[in-house]
């Protein structure tokens, strides 16, 4: 019988299809701006190696812990997060109305740096190279200043987030993920060879590898550990959200490691993009987060075919963001379907609407609005506090004490192993680390971040 056909009441929830469409679409929201944007700024002013060293570190022990503790939960529930959440704990639906109301804040910021690396896309383009290595500083600071330009590209951006979750888990996330995700691996392979074939590469390629451990502080270590919880996406219930769409068949723990492998090594190859293009032009590699949008036009603008390489650049970074904002707009939209009945397409385009709004406010924080300090901090930066700072680490650290502490240990392991039939050696190991390892971490993260305690 065709269960498509089937009368309402009785139809399926939605599923991903097959378990290489669930690894491009969780992988996919991992890997994002966080990967190629933030990793290699952070990675520069952390001084290189002992960071990434750190970081990989972090994100294959506390990060894909975590992530196999979201999609656990997520399948457990097999319903949008905040219920999922409430089936382990009834008070526990409040870790999910956090990722709930920071999905609004992610997506908004995420959204309007998104319509920058579209608009980059279609400038490189028509040729950046226009633009002479000393004015991409200016020209930047003029685009986002802007205050119409920058919003009709971040209206762009979202209305492409909004078209693919109205088509559904299948037919939208998993389909369009399945094609865009090799996509950008392709991409990413071709600047890799184009940058460690520059001159001076080698310098570049020993100053990213060769760790000083001199460099490494407490500040090291809570930095690799921020960075993993925004570039694996965990601890705003997005993946607890993609998870409830798999079956009970799907091996969590192998496709935990395996999203979380590819988020690290996306990450590393953006590194070995960027650092030797920066190098062998001469340029700092600490620069912040100007790094992708300033230094690197400055790169490509002096390389032969460089608004080639540039254009391969920025799709490659607008697809990636693509792919991360559509798990951000999900997680919503999932809640307000199943809770309110609503249909798809209105709760996306209400979703979608809040948030872009909320983001225009962020955008003009770099113009007109440059002026407006909300405790202390310009728009973006707070809601980017709010998001990665906040946000995150506690939604992951209610999520471990939650299993860890408040989720009967047998079926937890039993949800995580279907029932004992995978990773039996491998899953106390994985309790262990949340039940004492991660919220430890966390809470050193978290203390941290909001000022109590202060790791250089
Ligand atoms: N992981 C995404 C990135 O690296 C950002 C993200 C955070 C997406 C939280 C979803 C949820 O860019």
């Amino acid at each position: 019988m065709d269960r498509t056909k089937l009368p309402t009441q009785d139809k399926q929830r939605d599923q991903f299809r097959s378990t290489f469409g669930f690894i491009m679409a969780a992988a996919g929201s991992a890997v994002g701006l966080g990967n190629i944007w933030r990793f290699p700024y952070i990675t520069g002013v952390s001084g290189g190696g002992a960071f990434v060293l750190i970081f990989l570190f972090c994100a294959l022990t506390v990060g894909a812990s975590l992530l196999l503790a979201e999609f656990t939960i997520g399948r457990y529930g097999s319903v949008n997060a905040i219920d999922s959440y409430s089936k382990i704990k009834k008070n526990a639906k409040y870790i999910g109305f956090l990722g709930f109301f920071s999905a609004f804040i992610f997506l908004s910021y995420y959204s309007v740096v998104s319509g920058w690396t579209v608009f980059y896309s279609i400038q490189s383009f028509f040729g950046l190279n226009g633009i002479s290595p000393d004015q991409t500083g200016n020209f930047f600071a003029a685009f986002i200043s802007d205050p119409v330009k920058p919003l009709i590209y971040h209206g762009i951006f979202m209305a492409l987030t909004i078209l693919i979750v109205i088509k559904g888990i299948s037919k939208g996330i998993e389909a369009s993920t399945r094609i865009m995700m090799p996509m950008l691996f392709g991409m990413l392979i071709i600047l890799v060879l184009r940058s460690i074939t520059l001159p001076g590469a080698s310098e570049a390629i020993k100053w990213y590898l060769s760790p000083d451990f001199s460099k490494i502080t407490g500040g090291t270590w809570i930095a690799a550990l921020g960075q993993v919880f925004f570039s694996m996406s965990v601890g705003m219930s997005g993946m607890v959200t993609y998870a409830s769409y798999l079956g009970k068949k799907e091996n969590l723990p192998k496709t935990a490691i395996v999203v979380s492998l590819m988020d690290t090594v996306v990450a590393l190859l953006a590194g070995f993009v960027i650092f030797p293009a920066v190098f062998s032009f001469g340029i700092e590699p600490g620069a912040g987060p100007g790094l992708v949008f300033v230094t690197l036009p400055t790169v490509f603008s002096q390389m032969p075919f460089g608004s080639l390489f540039s254009f391969i650049f920025f799709v490659l970074l607008s697809v990636a963001c693509l792919t991360s904002s559509i798990s951000i707009l999900e997680m919503p939209v999932s809640y307000l379907i199943e809770k309110f009945k609503m249909t798809r397409i209105k709760a996306a385009f209400i979703v979608g609407a809040i948030a872009y709004a909320l983001g225009v406010t962020v955008s003009l924080g770099f113009g007109l609005w440059g002026d407006v300090k909300l405790l202390g901090k310009g728009i973006f930066d707070l809601f980017d506090y709010f998001g990665s700072n906040i946000s995150l680490p506690v939604g992951g650290f209610a999520t471990a004490i939650l299993i860890g502490w408040f989720w009967n240990k047998k079926e937890a392991l039993n949800e995580a192993s279907n029932e004992g039939l995978v990773a039996k050696k491998l899953l106390p190991i994985w309790f262990f680390i949340i039940k004492y390892i991660a919220p430890i971490v966390i809470l050193l993260i978290f203390l941290n971040n909001i000022g109590v305690l202060t790791l250089k």
